[in-house]
């Protein structure tokens, strides 16, 4: 299959050949950046970019133009009729009737996958709130291949705001899935939310292993008493068989010493995302920066230094011109990786292209109005309560329901039958008995009555 018309909302709508597809294209086009101008000549893209962005738009702008093709323009939600209240839905049916393509960032997380399920075009996701941002993940993951010649058995560790940086989920799930190792190091309070942990060890079948300074001390006095290390995320890949059977008991000290007396390859830090924290959010008040002092430590000798940026404080200006920081090639890889991925999907290179596309997704689907909605208030489905809440079932026992849109997930306590109206606790063998179609899931026995749904053994 090839990539031409298809959306990517997430990073799991690409396959690891089709990655390497878009890597390949560009190397080609960076080579000359100026040389391509025919390429997506007479293709109009739409960038709608309803939060602030420099990177990502302007190089998705000028990827396209240096194309040959163009791109109109909508970076004000207040000015687009959004602020009338039109719905996502519509605006991606008209954008989708006007331009051949649509680049969106959008505050509310699923937004893309509701203009992906509309436009009639493709989609591609540029941020959505604190879910992903694949295309940022592509331009890390080109660097990192560039710099270190692959990404297999590379140990990457991963700082700062975890719990609402977009960019970083993106880059954990497809690290692991390219077999690296991760070491995370969030802010006090900012670890990757529970619904990003649970799809690295379900889908990637790969396992969390909780460590503490004493596991790691060169590490550990390297970055000094602030930095909290939290796990380590081990791929299945070999030597750590133990991580294939997710629950296992891995052998630490195996982990560990792989990781040698100190071998980062990559020191990945992310800004505290102020305009996502709640106001319970203890993070923030204890920051990390990484800066020439700790990059002096012989630890670091050969760790690249990358952030997504903006930057705020927590990178020192001062390492600017190090040449191990990459957060300036980062950015500027943007161009030809976003050339490329704009022509494989306008169609205009790879169409015969025989790549192993992600596999189709398996699990059952469940898709009502009438039970639960999905209890991030940053979801999609909570701004637009005209949407059907849509979740894939990814557990039975007990049942588990991951939102499409947003990706969080809720254990309801109630399975109702929409045909005899009846709701029993989710824990029970007879839910098991309802049919598929019929099934209806609640969060609570007062939420199933209010939908005139009966008790089992409460008459
Ligand atoms: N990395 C990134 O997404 O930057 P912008 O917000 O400037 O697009």
């Amino acid at each position: 299959m090839s990539l031409t018309s298809r959306s990517v909302v997430t990073v799991d709508d690409l396959s690891n050949e089709e990655i390497a597809a878009v890597f390949s294209l560009a190397d080609e086009f960076a080579q000359d950046v100026r040389a391509w101008n025919h390429v997506c000549r007479g293709i109009v893209i739409a960038s709608l970019f309803y939060e602030p962005s420099t990177r990502t738009r302007l190089s998705f702008e000028a990827a396209v133009h240096r194309l040959g093709g163009d791109a109109v323009t909508s970076v004000d939600i207040s000015a687009s009729s959004l602020s009338k209240g039109e719905t996502l839905a519509d605006t991606a049916r008209i954008i989708g009737s006007y331009v051949d393509l649509i680049v969106i960032r959008h505050p509310w997380e699923g937004a893309a996958r509701v203009f992906a399920d509309y436009a009639g075009v493709p989609v591609i996701n540029a941020g959505d709130g604190g879910h992903e941002h694949p295309t940022q993940t592509l331009c890390d993951l080109y660097t990192l291949r560039k710099e270190r010649g692959g990404i297999a058995g590379l140990k990457i560790a991963i700082c700062g705001d975890l719990k609402h940086g977009r960019t970083v989920h993106s880059l954990a799930y497809a690290l692991a899935r390219f077999d690296a190792q991760i070491l995370l190091y969030p802010a006090p309070g900012l670890g990757l939310p529970d619904y990003a942990s649970s799809k690295m060890t379900t889908e990637y079948r790969g396992i969390f292993q909780p460590v503490n300074g004493e596991d790691l001390p060169g590490i550990s006095r390297a970055l000094g008493p602030d930095w909290v290390l939290d796990a380590i995320y081990v791929t299945p890949s070999k030597p750590n068989q133990p991580a294939l059977f997710p629950g296992a008991q891995l052998n630490l000290n195996v982990v560990l010493s792989s990781w040698g007396q100190f071998s980062v390859d990559a020191l990945y830090m992310t800004r505290l995302q102020k305009e996502r924290l709640a106001p319970d959010d203890v993070g923030g008040k204890r920051y990390l920066v990484v800066d020439k002092d700790l990059m002096r430590g012989k630890e670091f000798k050969r760790t690249l230094v990358m952030h997504p940026l903006p930057r705020v404080d927590e990178l020192s200006r001062e390492l600017d011109t190090d040449p191990r920081s990459m957060y300036f090639r980062q950015a500027a890889n943007g161009v030809p990786v976003r050339m490329a991925l704009l022509a494989l999907v306008a169609g205009r290179r790879g169409a015969g292209l025989a790549l192993a596309s992600p596999e189709p997704e398996a699990r059952e689907a469940y898709c009502s109005n009438l039970g639960l909605r999905c209890n991030n208030d940053r979801c999609v489905t909570a701004h637009e309560t005209s949407l059907a809440s849509r979740f894939l079932v990814v557990g039975h026992d007990p049942v588990r329901l991951r939102c499409v849109f947003c990706e969080h997930e809720d254990a309801p306590a109630l399975v109702g039958s929409a045909a005899s109206r009846l709701a029993r606790p989710a824990s029970k063998a007879a839910v098991r008995r309802i049919k598929a179609e019929n099934r209806v899931y609640f969060m609570s026995a007062e939420q199933a009555e209010q939908r005139q749904f009966r008790l089992h053994g409460a008459d």
